[in-house]
């Protein structure tokens, strides 16, 4: 692997500042300068220092998961079965849910062993836009989609919440979208023919504890399902069964983090 290349991937600093680094001679192979940032290195054996700090060999890992229901957001649990129990035939090491999704919501889940990609998304000031799809017991006037979209206080003490945006889709009884509501959540239907349903989709961009349902319970609607379907611009590839995940591509991990890929810039020769 070319030096260069290794000390970026090692998120040392960026490819570009790398090769100044290494032309400045601050970085040594196996005891000795090396002033080439294309020389090629033993990434397994050799041993790599800048300035003095010797750097380990680290794959990042991004991954996309269809998370289904049932499972909770954890590393590990005495009692429950985890999103990393998924996650059978990689190495999971390092490996850490990106935010959080109840154990009873499904769809996408970022999972990754960067910190700072975790950072990025889940940091309340980067205003990263979540979209949920929801089915809900009640209704929304006109009064209740207004709090959603300006924003309001959920609880008498807690803060406003952001501005979202609400997109309705059906309304109207249990009863007329029974088969549509049976397909992704089981409830006891005993008496809900008549009951007022609705689903839609929800924006949000914050990401506190049940906050979709928290949201929507306080206009009056009880969540019955919800699934993410997107974070930023990325959103839950359809070909993922639930339970399935894929490696997140270059591309992609660029645009979840505002940045150029690497494989765009005159530096990746490689
Ligand atoms: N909001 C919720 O209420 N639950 C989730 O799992 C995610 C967002």
């Amino acid at each position: 692997m070319r030096l260069d290349k290794f000390l970026a991937e090692a998120s040392v600093a960026t490819r570009t500042l790398m090769r100044t680094y290494i032309k400045a001679g601050y970085v040594t192979v196996n005891g000795e300068v090396v002033l080439i940032p294309e020389f090629e290195i033993d990434e397994h054996n050799d041993i790599i220092k800048y300035q003095d700090l010797q750097i380990t060999h680290t794959v990042k890992q991004y991954y996309m998961f269809h998370k289904p229901g049932g499972c909770i957001t954890a590393r590990q649990d005495a009692n429950c079965k985890t999103v990393l129990d998924y996650f059978d035939t990689v190495n999971t090491n390092a490996l850490f849910p990106v935010g959080r999704l109840d154990k009873d919501t499904e769809g996408l889940l970022f999972l990754t062993n960067d910190g700072t990609f975790g950072h990025h998304l889940t940091q309340p000031g980067k205003n990263v836009m979540k979209k949920y799809y929801f089915w809900a017991l009640g209704s929304l006037n006109e009064d209740a989609e207004k709090r959603l979209k300006e924003g309001f206080r959920i609880e008498k003490e807690g803060s406003i919440t952001r501005p979202a945006t609400i997109n309705v889709i059906s309304v109207g009884r249990y009863q007329e979208f029974k088969n549509e509501i049976e397909e992704v959540v089981s409830i006891n239907q005993k008496r809900l023919g008549q009951q007022p349903v609705i689903s839609g989709y929800l924006t949000i961009s914050e990401g506190h504890k049940h906050q979709v349902k928290r949201m929507l319970r306080a206009v009056g609607c009880g969540v019955i399902y919800l699934k993410r379907i997107s974070i930023g611009e990325i959103a839950l590839d359809l070909s993922l069964e639930k339970g399935q995940f894929r490696t997140l591509t270059e591309l992609e991990v660029c645009t979840l983090m505002g940045r150029v890929p690497i494989a765009n810039t005159e530096n990746d020769k490689n």
